[in-house]
């Protein structure tokens, strides 16, 4: 990993002694992460966060993980084949491993309260505060347009995944942090202004993986937009020929120098996560049998770590009934801890004056239509359907 600034690294420090303590308790962690459903989940998922949440998971963590489908509007592509892709997530999901008994996979869109928490939220960070958001701007820079409102308020409903659910701990890449930070400011000011007695929300960590933002293969940041990964669902003739295409340089003899030789550092750095051995020592080992060598092994290191992702994947995904139950039960699951918040939010904000409870069929009335049962215009009303 290149340059890390100062916070990064006292982040990186913490989420060491947090690793430690999710170890000696897991109980005591609820953790909170998500995706944008822009097309199928890739290698650097897997091995930047994905197999990390199967592992807490795995050591008795609540895990949530949302799919952000909301989110996924700041990218304009993206908004078509929106079913498609998010069932292809939730396969991806299931077949990494993530397990619906234990964990809670749902959506956005099935959690309005969820949403409905961005608009107090909003009220607690300023405009300035948005604009200086790093990744917001870098993600700006890359499109080369003006963020829109959703873009630059997204670290804000970032804040309401985490806080809806009380989450404590947030698996994520260094490029989420600036997040993770937004949230903890949101969940502080909320907390000081609106319930310093008993604070509400918990002030959620990150928990940095150790493999943190893996490059693309055309060492650019690998992203499901720019097809520069793996897809898990790849074949492996697929995996081979993507890897076969990527980049490299002249120079026969392999060493590991990610300022010189970038392209070259970073297949060795996804070799080195997809094995767990340092890249320094693989790049000796493959020494003067250069690049073609090296493309072998990862291709080798690749697909046999995914084999048995990619099988149960394949016996997962043509099984939508299966998926859209598991999508159901954890959409539910979700809106009970969104209303519930979103009720206790409600009564610190003083919004006690009405009914709040969810409103029944038959308190709607088309607009401009006579209510019924008001005198003789009421009994006409019922006989002619209201338009
Ligand atoms: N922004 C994340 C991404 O682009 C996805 C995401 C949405 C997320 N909400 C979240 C991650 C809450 C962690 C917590 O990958």
């Amino acid at each position: 990993m290149s340059d890390r600034t100062a916070s990064q690294q006292a982040a990186l420090d913490r989420s060491a002694v947090l690793a430690e303590q999710v170890l000696a308790d897991p109980r005591k962690f609820r953790v909170l992460t998500g995706d944008r459903p822009t097309g199928p989940l890739h290698i650097g998922h897997y091995l930047g966060t994905l197999a990390n949440r199967v592992r807490l998971q795995n050591l008795g963590v609540e895990v949530i993980v949302l799919i952000a489908d909301y989110q996924v509007l700041t990218d304009r592509q993206a908004g078509h084949q929106l079913p498609a892709t998010v069932r292809g997530v939730v396969a991806d999901y299931l077949a990494a491993g993530i397990d619906p008994d234990r964990s809670t996979i749902f959506t956005h869109s099935a959690v309005p309260a969820l949403n409905e928490l961005v608009l107090p939220f909003l009220s607690l960070v300023s405009a300035a505060e948005l604009h200086r958001n790093p990744t917001v701007r870098a993600e700006t820079e890359t499109t080369g347009r003006p963020p829109t409102g959703l873009m630059l308020t997204y670290p804000v409903h970032q804040a309401a995944d985490i806080l809806f659910c009380h989450a404590n701990l947030v698996p994520v890449g260094l490029d989420q942090l600036p997040h993770v930070e937004t949230t903890r400011l949101i969940a502080r000011r909320f907390n000081d202004r609106y319930a310093s007695r008993s604070p509400l929300f918990p002030e959620p960590a990150a928990l940095l993986t150790a493999t943190p933002m893996l490059a693309g293969l055309d060492g650019k940041k690998m992203s499901k937009t720019r097809g520069n990964g793996i897809a898990l669902q790849a074949t492996e003739d697929q995996t081979a020929a993507t890897i076969r295409r990527a980049p490299t340089d002249s120079e026969r003899h392999i060493s590991y120098d990610p300022i010189a030789r970038p392209a070259v550092a970073n297949l060795l750095d996804l070799l080195a996560a997809a094995t767990g051995r340092a890249p320094q020592h693989l790049a000796d080992e493959i020494g003067d049998r250069g690049s073609g060598h090296l493309k072998r092994l990862l291709t080798e290191a690749i697909n046999e770590l995914l084999r048995p992702v990619r099988r149960r994947r394949a016996d997962l995904a043509d099984d939508i009934s299966h998926i859209d139950a598991v999508l159901d039960t954890g959409n539910s699951r979700a809106r009970q801890l969104a209303d519930h918040t979103l009720a206790t939010v409600h009564n610190l904000l003083g919004m006690t004056y009405a009914n709040r409870q969810p409103a029944i069929a038959g308190a709607f009335r088309q607009p401009g239509a006579i209510p019924p049962g008001t005198g003789r215009a009421g009994r006409a009303a019922r006989s002619t359907p209201a338009r």
